[in-house]
């Protein structure tokens, strides 16, 4: 496995974060919108983060040898369908949280009605910041297909999370496998998709970057499940030891945390190896990939 803490450049490697977030919050601020509409989508998508998704479009994206600053509307659209789906699976309905990204879930700062209809207004701002930003109307046609159909996956997953409805007989592994492929890889997977599309890749490089997202995308929520566990709200800045108080089904709940460890390094290395033909240009990937993996928060 290539790189290690020390060698890589954190600084560099998370640097287009600002602009990301100066872009997202230009587009909701000239969009026309109810005022607390905006100060509670503000409070949602601008607080903080930190903001996986748009780096995986904006750095899959230079993998194939595009400029980023191409992709920066995919990267802000699938940012704003994370936060959507981080307000809603806070609410009491949900996982009945209060505390995210360090202060209080939308439905506590405001109400329930606003971060229903706050979390439903970033899930199509996101559609409409795609159709409004990217000129090129067979790419943005594409970018809101992968989109829609990631968003509907994530959907489906918090289903199978909160409302599990799998054929008897179906085993534990399954279950997993199928809950976090969809609530959480879904997403990092279309961040992967994205950035090569708008990079233009060729078929063998977009199907390269959907091995490596489906593969950093399972990792993802592996490595979420186990901090879950192994930390502490103060650190994570959400609310630790939730998943197994709700009878989740999670890595550690079902393996163990030993072989949780153990199917971290195993995905990581599958990630690894999904960006074996790009070569050097795909370094930042491999960077972000171990950042993923080895994160305390
Ligand atoms: C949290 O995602 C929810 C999961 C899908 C595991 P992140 O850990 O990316 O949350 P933020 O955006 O950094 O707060
Ligand atoms: C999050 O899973 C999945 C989505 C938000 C779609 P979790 O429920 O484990 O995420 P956290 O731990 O609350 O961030
Ligand atoms: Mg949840
Ligand atoms: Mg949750
Ligand atoms: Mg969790």
């Amino acid at each position: 496995m290539s790189g290690t803490a020390q060698e890589i450049d954190l600084h560099g490697l998370l640097e287009p974060v600002g602009q990301v977030e100066s872009y997202l919050k230009d587009f909701i601020d000239q969009r026309p919108l109810p005022g607390n509409l905006r100060a509670a989508i503000h409070y949602g998508a601008l607080g903080g983060g930190k903001r996986l998704r748009p780096l995986l479009v904006l750095r899959c994206c230079q993998a194939v040898g595009a400029d980023m600053k191409a992709a920066l509307a995919p990267a802000a659209a699938i940012e704003l369908v994370h936060c959507f789906s981080l307000v809603h699976d806070d609410l009491p309905a949900m996982d009945d949280d209060d505390l995210r990204r360090g202060r209080p879930t939308l439905h506590r700062h405001t109400n329930e009605a606003m971060a229903i209809l706050a979390g439903d207004a970033m899930s199509s701002l996101a559609f409409e910041l795609i159709v409004t930003r990217i000129a090129d109307p067979v790419l943005a046609c594409s970018l809101v297909r992968e989109l829609s159909i990631a968003t509907n996956d994530m959907i489906a997953g918090q289903v199978y999370d909160t409302l599990p409805d799998f054929a008897p007989g179906t085993s534990d592994m399954t279950k997993l496998t199928t809950i976090h492929h969809h609530k959480t890889g879904a997403l990092l997977r279309c961040s992967c998709r994205m950035g090569a599309l708008v990079g233009k890749a060729s078929p063998d490089r977009l199907a390269a970057m959907t091995a490596y997202g489906k593969a950093v995308g399972l990792m993802f929520q592996v490595v979420d499940d186990l901090l879950d566990v192994t930390q502490t709200t103060e650190h994570l800045g959400k609310t630790a030891k939730k998943d197994e108080a709700q009878g989740k089904m999670t890595y550690p709940s079902v393996m163990g945390v030993d072989k949780t460890r153990a199917e971290v390094a195993r995905l990581h290395a599958e990630a690894l190896a999904a960006l074996e033909p790009l070569g050097a240009p795909a370094q930042p990937l491999r960077d972000l990939c171990h950042y993923m993996a080895t994160r305390s928060r």
